[in-house]
């Protein structure tokens, strides 16, 4: 009975939901591995993966009735460690992205992976930042290159490892622009980048979260307070607006259509705030599509303003000067990218973070709350059109 009890739980372990075995009778406070005990996973979502599995739970119930004793003598407590996760981060190669990505690797549990398009500057960023060098490896990604995409997941795929978390974070944003300007693929280039490339990427590993092992893994994109209209920041015109969506239809590239997704007249600050409606529509669908089938998280952020990030590279430089203590003094709403990546990391990683279909925000106190999206980037018709339209795009029907 005890060997029918040992194989129904490595079994169990084989369907990849489980990281703990042992006698049925094991104190909760017991079963802590590398910080994280079954009391906490229990105090949190993280107890979904670990209770519920995908083989008979009405067997392995009686069997463990039938045999508790035996089971007492004959079976160890058996500690399994957690691995060490593997996340990849866009965009890993300054802000939040590198924040986030030395937030987690500085904790010695996750292996990041930052997908950057510029190796050398990725390099130097996280020996700068000292990121332990076992702690990450960085790889090739451009998201304005949908071949780009394509090969870093074939690359991915060959380095053998498992992938828990992916942190879709990279965006440019161009808001001086007066003309526009194209990914490989004809794409405008802040949607083509900040969307398209994303979506891709994660439709295609998709695939490879559903087959991690790993408690709780995640699927997370960076959202923004400027692409939600119901903000102070959302208002500040010009605001994020899909319209009909006529022009992402069209293809974006500013010949037989506009380049805009609404179909209007070119401006990169707009681009850039609806690139980010369609960041946070897609997490949404892909939590209505995938979440209860493969336990996978989805979810959104607005990490704060983190002002002082490359993000504002283009903008004019009496801007630059001046956001920082203005965000500091007058709005309050600043953020170091210390602090940014924490937030992130805690999106990542944290046990009480596995709500699905969240966009999370931060208060005052730096505590996480679920926060509102604004009726467009909260729109269900919204997001299936644009989940549709960009599957066409990217070439997945
Ligand atoms: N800063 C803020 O206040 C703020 C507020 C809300 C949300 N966010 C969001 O936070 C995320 C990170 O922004 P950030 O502020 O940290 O900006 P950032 O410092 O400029 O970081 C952006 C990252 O994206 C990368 N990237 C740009 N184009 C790429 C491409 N084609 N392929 C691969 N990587 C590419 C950049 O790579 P390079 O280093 O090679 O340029 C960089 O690593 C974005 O999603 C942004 O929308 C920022």
């Amino acid at each position: 009975m005890a060997t029918s009890l040992l194989s129904s739980a490595l079994s169990i372990h084989k369907e990849g939901s489980l990281y703990w075995q042992g006698k049925s009778n094991v104190s909760l406070k017991d079963t802590s591995f590398l910080g994280v005990s079954l009391s906490d996973h229990r105090k949190s979502d993280f107890s979904k993966p670990i209770l519920k599995t995908k083989i008979s739970v009405g067997a392995i119930k009686s069997q463990a009735v039938a045999t508790t004793p035996a089971i007492n003598r004959a079976a160890p407590v058996v500690k399994k460690t957690l691995r060490k996760g593997c996340v990849v981060v866009t965009g890993a190669s300054s802000g939040l992205g590198l924040a986030s990505a030395k937030a987690l690797a500085d904790t010695g549990k996750w292996h990041v992976i930052m997908a950057c398009r510029d190796f050398l500057k990725a390099e130097r960023a996280a020996k700068s930042a000292g990121i332990p060098k076992e702690n990450y490896t960085i790889m090739h990604l451009d998201l304005s290159s949908l071949d780009s995409v394509r090969q870093f997941v074939d690359n991915f795929r060959r380095s053998g490892r498992a992938l828990d978390v992916l942190v879709c974070n990279a965006a440019v944003y161009l808001p001086t622009a007066r003309e526009p300007t194209f990914t490989a693929d004809g794409f405008e280039l802040s949607v083509g980048t900040n969307h398209l490339g994303h979506f891709l990427l994660s439709r295609l590993l998709l695939e490879d979260l559903k087959q991690s092992d790993y408690p709780s893994k995640r699927l997370i994109i960076v959202g923004s307070i400027t692409g939600n209209t119901n903000t102070l920041a959302g208002t500040v015109p010009p605001k994020a607006n899909l319209g009909d969506m006529r022009g992402l239809q069209g293809g974006l590239n500013g010949l037989n259509s506009s380049p805009m997704i609404d179909g209007g007249n070119f401006d990169g600050a707009k681009a850039y705030k609806d690139s980010k409606v369609c960041n946070m529509l897609t997490m949404q669908e892909f939590h209505r599509r995938y979440h209860e089938d493969t336990e996978i998280t989805f979810a959104s952020l607005y990490p704060g303003c983190i002002a002082t990030t490359g993000l504002f590279r283009e903008h004019i430089p009496l801007f630059r000067l001046l956001f920082p203590p203005f965000q500091k003094y007058v709005t309050k709403g600043f953020v170091s990218e210390e602090e940014s990546g924490k937030r992130l990391a805690q999106v990542v990683s944290d046990p009480s973070l596995t709500k699905s279909g969240v966009y999370w925000s931060w208060n005052k106190d730096a505590a996480s709350f679920e926060n509102q999206l604004s009726q467009e980037a909260s729109d269900v018709e919204k997001a299936r059109k644009v989940w549709e339209v960009s599957e066409k795009l990217v070439g997945l029907a």
